[in-house]
């Protein structure tokens, strides 16, 4: 079984800077790589407040935060990686850059490591198919906020070995996290259920049935969810949810998943939610 002393992660974005800190806490040495340098300086911020606030809070002493921030290390340089044991990349989300990574990725690693994506909805077999290790690639879907979210998502393509799936799912476990697994079709088994109802509640905004808040507070007060749809979307990213609906409605192919134009609009302006402004201002 393999030991993950060493783990890459790829996108130093909300979903790998969580990432990296689960595997820092749980013991492996993790390099944190990102093209974009205030990325990478925002990530070092948001992962030392997360741990400070576990270990002021007794969720977590204050030698196991220490030693977790002590073996993260942040680079924009992929030849780093190449004593990784396993790389899990959360980069934008878009078949053709993760295919584009993952045949660089496939050229620097060693033999033995395993690829996995954190894509929330794309096919785990065609991003394997730009490697020559299909069999070593896996889907690894982490959930928002990863540090505090209690499940992990596996996606097994076409090709992967049950060696892979194993060690994949003992990592997550490791990270404290219950794993379900999903078959390899679109959106998986949490976006294909959550996905429809944020476009619903965008038709309803749209089409004026109700106003924001009360959309949200009915959600959430009437379905007893920590967030309305609404809100949770602009939590997730608009960017990320629009991306997620066209897999969904190009890969299944019914026009119940086809994005609400508000939310289309919305991304276009720019205004993709909490995370950040104007996202569509920085070129991926
Ligand atoms: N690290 C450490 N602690 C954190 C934290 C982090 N990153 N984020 C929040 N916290 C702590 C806060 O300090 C706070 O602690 P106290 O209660 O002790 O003060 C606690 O968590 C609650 O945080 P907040 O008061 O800021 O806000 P909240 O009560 O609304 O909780 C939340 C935040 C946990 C995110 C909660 O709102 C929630 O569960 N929202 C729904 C999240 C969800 O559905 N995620 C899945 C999205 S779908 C997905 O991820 C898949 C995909 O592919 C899109
Ligand atoms: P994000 O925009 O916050 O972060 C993505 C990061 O990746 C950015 O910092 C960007 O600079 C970097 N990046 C993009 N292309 C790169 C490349 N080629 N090489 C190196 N770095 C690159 O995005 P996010 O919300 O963290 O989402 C990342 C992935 O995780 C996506 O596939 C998304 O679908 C998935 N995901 C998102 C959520 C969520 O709630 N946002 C939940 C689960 C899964």
């Amino acid at each position: 079984m393999a030991e993950f002393m060493v783990v890459g992660v790829i996108g130093a974005g909300q979903m790998g800077s969580g990432i990296a800190q689960l595997a820092a806490v749980a013991g492996s040495d993790v390099w944190l790589l990102d093209k974009d340098d205030r990325a990478l300086n925002s990530a070092k911020a948001s992962i030392t407040n997360s741990i400070q606030r576990f270990v002021s809070k007794g969720q977590m002493s204050k030698e196991v935060g220490i030693n977790a921030l002590a073996r993260l290390k942040y680079t924009s340089n992929l030849e780093d990686l190449r004593s990784a044991d396993i790389v899990i990349e959360a980069i934008v989300e878009s078949e053709d850059v993760k295919k584009k990574l993952f045949a660089e990725l496939d050229k620097i690693v060693k033999g033995s490591a395993i690829l996995a994506s954190n894509t929330s909805s794309i096919s785990i077999t065609r991003i394997a198919t730009a490697t020559k290790r299909p069999h070593q690639v896996i889907g690894m879907h982490f959930m928002n906020p990863p540090p505090l979210m209690k499940l992990v998502e596996i996606i097994r393509g076409a090709d992967t070995s049950d060696e892979t799936f194993n060690a994949t799912k003992t990592l997550a476990e490791r990270f404290g996290k219950t794993v379900v697994c999903s078959q390899d079709y679109s959106g998986f088994i949490v976006n294909r259920i959550l996905m429809p109802m944020i476009n619903e509640a965008f038709h309803v905004l749209y089409t004026g049935v109700a106003t924001k808040e009360d959309i949200d507070a009915g959600m959430k007060l009437g379905t007893n969810q920590p967030m309305g749809p609404l809100e949770l979307a602009d939590f997730i990213g608009l960017d990320v949810c629009l991306s997620i609906l066209k897999v969904l409605h190009d890969g299944l192919g019914d026009a119940k998943y086809a994005p609400c134009p508000l939310l289309v609009q919305y991304v276009d302006a720019g205004r993709v939610g909490r995370k950040r402004v104007a996202k569509r201002m920085t070129p991926q």
